[in-house]
């Protein structure tokens, strides 16, 4: 008896906490802005230029349905620049020209901004390729925006912080970021330059690991010769490029060839898929070098990871060892819900618990960790990656001076509560830093 009630019970419960699961997502992600926490922050109208699809409302100022000709004569006295490109453009050269209205429409209180399937309409293949990236999950160019609006401190952040975040994870939402309006010349998306507007900054110094290594430095020195109206393929370019490198073959997938994806997580390069990854990055380096060397110079970054992570581990297992002791001061139910209120507020460690919206509001011992992994350990990562030997020293360097500094922490925090105990912060202090002005403006204003 009791074992058929729970032959179905069991069952029904799980059924209904999925329902209520999804029901859940359904519903959170109703809200005026986008992605799982759409109810916490709503769209500046700025957004609709970033992630038009969503957020784009044409502008009704200018009243009309237009033929092609018409743009192009009233746009030339508003947006000269916008028209000069567009003649210069393949678009406008071929025998039958892409015109404004193939991609904003005729109708001017009904204008949109092309998304990606508007571009697709004609560039099947661009585009194809484009959507299939979502195959190989995260990082990717097609999945950009919705990690950006997902992660919990987009949410939780003033929004004048996080427009940038849009700005970068855009590529998901519109063709323009490589080969820009009006131009869309592929050229220029072949240069270095395309992707450094987004691939910068510390946790990605991809612009600084390319510029030192030897390839970077051939570009410099030899790169504004170079014809840049041939396609990126074997024999065309004496050094390879970012998108020689991540878009081989005109591909436009990016995470094709990804083994370590972004240096966020440890994973194990031997498995017979990560084989499969190796052997296509070994068959671009055959381009241009032996197919032994390649292998050896892959290797080296393997082993570069594997040091990276004992490092981090040493200091992964300190921070949580001083969670457990309750240690952490002030601990995360002392703080103003970051990121994103929940239920049961928890001191964040590591990738797997959120640790890449830990870098505010947060203990000092944590913020270490943050730099150490986010900054040093990600620095590292993209020098060797991209073969800046000096840079894997630097990051390294750094994440010793970080590891010391944590250890010290560490032991200062256990002096400090001789009993194991920590000292609870005091009554007010804990109230001010939970309503202080800036939390609650925040608050009111995402
Ligand atoms: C009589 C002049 C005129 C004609 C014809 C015209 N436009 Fe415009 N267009 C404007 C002006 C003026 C603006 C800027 C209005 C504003 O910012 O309020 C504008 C803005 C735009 C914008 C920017 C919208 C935005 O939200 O930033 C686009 C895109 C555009 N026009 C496309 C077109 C297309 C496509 C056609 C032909 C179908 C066209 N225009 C015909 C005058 C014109
Ligand atoms: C191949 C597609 C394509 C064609 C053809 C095209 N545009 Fe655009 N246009 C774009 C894209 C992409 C954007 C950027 C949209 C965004 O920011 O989300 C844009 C943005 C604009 C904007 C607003 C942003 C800005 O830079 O100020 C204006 C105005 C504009 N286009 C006018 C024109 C006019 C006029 C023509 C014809 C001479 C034209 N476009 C032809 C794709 C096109
Ligand atoms: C109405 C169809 C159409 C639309 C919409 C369209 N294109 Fe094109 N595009 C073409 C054609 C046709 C060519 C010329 C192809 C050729 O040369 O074989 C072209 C060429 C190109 C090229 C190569 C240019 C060169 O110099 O070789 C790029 C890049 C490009 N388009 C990007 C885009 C992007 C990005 C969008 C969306 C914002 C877009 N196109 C929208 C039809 C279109
Ligand atoms: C408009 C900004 C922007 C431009 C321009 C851009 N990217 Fe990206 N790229 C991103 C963002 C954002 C991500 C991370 C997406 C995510 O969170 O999943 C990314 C991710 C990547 C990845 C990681 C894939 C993985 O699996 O780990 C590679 C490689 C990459 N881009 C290469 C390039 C190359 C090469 C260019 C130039 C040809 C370029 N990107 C241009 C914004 C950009
Ligand atoms: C300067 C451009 C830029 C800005 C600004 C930016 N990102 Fe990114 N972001 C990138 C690039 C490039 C990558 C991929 C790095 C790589 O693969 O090496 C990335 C990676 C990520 C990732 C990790 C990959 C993933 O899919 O999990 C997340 C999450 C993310 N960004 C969210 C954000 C949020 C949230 C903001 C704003 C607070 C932001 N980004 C601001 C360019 C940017
Ligand atoms: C990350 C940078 C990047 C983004 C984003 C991007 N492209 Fe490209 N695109 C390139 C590069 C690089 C080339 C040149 C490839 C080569 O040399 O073979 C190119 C070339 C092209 C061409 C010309 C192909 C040819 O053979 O002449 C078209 C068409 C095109 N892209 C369409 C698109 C469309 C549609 C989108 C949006 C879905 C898009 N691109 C987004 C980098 C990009
Ligand atoms: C010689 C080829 C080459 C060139 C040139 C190159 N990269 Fe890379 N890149 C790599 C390799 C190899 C990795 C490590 C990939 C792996 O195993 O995961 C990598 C990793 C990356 C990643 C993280 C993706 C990942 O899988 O972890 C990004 C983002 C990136 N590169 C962007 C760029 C940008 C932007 C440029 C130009 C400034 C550039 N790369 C130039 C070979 C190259
Ligand atoms: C388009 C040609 C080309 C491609 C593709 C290419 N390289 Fe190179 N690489 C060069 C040139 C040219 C040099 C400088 C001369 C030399 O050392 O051979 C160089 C130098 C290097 C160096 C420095 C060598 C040294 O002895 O100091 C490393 C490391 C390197 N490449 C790794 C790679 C890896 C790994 C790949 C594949 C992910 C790759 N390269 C793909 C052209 C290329």
């Amino acid at each position: 008896m009791r074992y058929r009630l729970i032959s179905w019970a069991l069952p029904a419960i799980v059924l209904l906490a999925v329902v209520a699961g999804f029901a859940y997502v359904y519903w959170s992600k109703g809200g005026a802005g986008a992605g799982l926490y759409s109810r916490y922050w709503s769209p500046d109208p700025v957004q609709g230029y970033w992630d038009p699809a969503n957020f784009y409302q044409s502008i009704e100022t200018v009243e009309g349905v237009f033929e092609a000709a018409l743009c192009i004569q009233c746009h030339e006295g508003i947006t000269p620049g916008i028209v000069v490109d567009w003649r210069a453009s393949r678009h406008a050269r071929i025998d039958e020209p892409v015109t404004c209205d193939d991609c904003h429409g005729n109708n001017h209180q009904q204008l949109r901004l092309p998304t990606p399937d508007v571009c697709g309409n004609c560039h099947n293949k661009q585009h194809g390729e484009f959507r299939d990236e979502a195959r190989y999950g995260f990082p990717s160019h097609v999945l950009a925006m919705e990690r950006a609006v997902d992660a919990p401190h987009f949410a939780d952040k003033p929004k004048a912080e996080v427009q940038s975040c849009v700005q970068c994870h855009s590529v998901a939402t519109k063709c323009d970021s490589c080969h820009t309006r009006h131009l869309f010349d592929p050229a220029e998306a072949r240069r270095p330059e395309a992707c450094i507007t987004c691939h910068s900054g510390p946790p990605h110094p991809d612009d600084e690991s390319y510029f030192a290594s030897a390839h970077g430095k051939i570009y410099l020195a030899e790169g504004k010769d170079w014809d840049w109206s041939k396609p990126l393929t074997k024999g065309n370019y004496k050094a390879p490029t970012c998108a020689y490198c991540h878009m081989d073959g005109g591909r436009h997938q990016v995470a094709q060839k990804s083994l370590w994806k972004f240096g966020l997580r440890e994973i194990n390069p031997h498995t017979s898929k990560n084989q499969v990854l190796r052997e296509r990055w070994i068959e671009l380096c055959r381009d241009c070098h032996e197919e032994k060397k390649a292998a050896q110079w892959l290797a080296e970054l393997d082993q570069e990871r594997k040091l990276a992570w004992r490092k981090l581990d040493k200091a992964e297992d300190m921070l949580k060892d001083l969670r457990s002791d309750e240690l952490l001061q002030p601990a995360a139910d002392e703080r103003p819900d970051y990121p994103m209120g929940s239920l049961w507020p928890i001191e964040r460690v590591g990738f797997f618990e959120g640790q890449a919206s830990a870098f505010y509001n947060v203990s000092a011992i944590e913020r270490d960790y943050f730099e150490m992994w986010y900054f040093d350990n990600l620095g590292a990562y993209k020098s060797a990656a991209h073969g800046n030997a000096a840079g894997v020293e630097d990051g390294h360097r750094k994440m010793a001076a970080s590891l010391d500094r944590i250890e010290a922490k560490a032991r200062e925090l256990r002096h400090l509560s001789k009993d194991g105990r920590k000292v609870k912060l005091a009554p007010t202090l804990t109230e001010l830093w939970m309503k202080g002005a800036y939390t609650d403006y925040n608050r009111e204003h995402n």
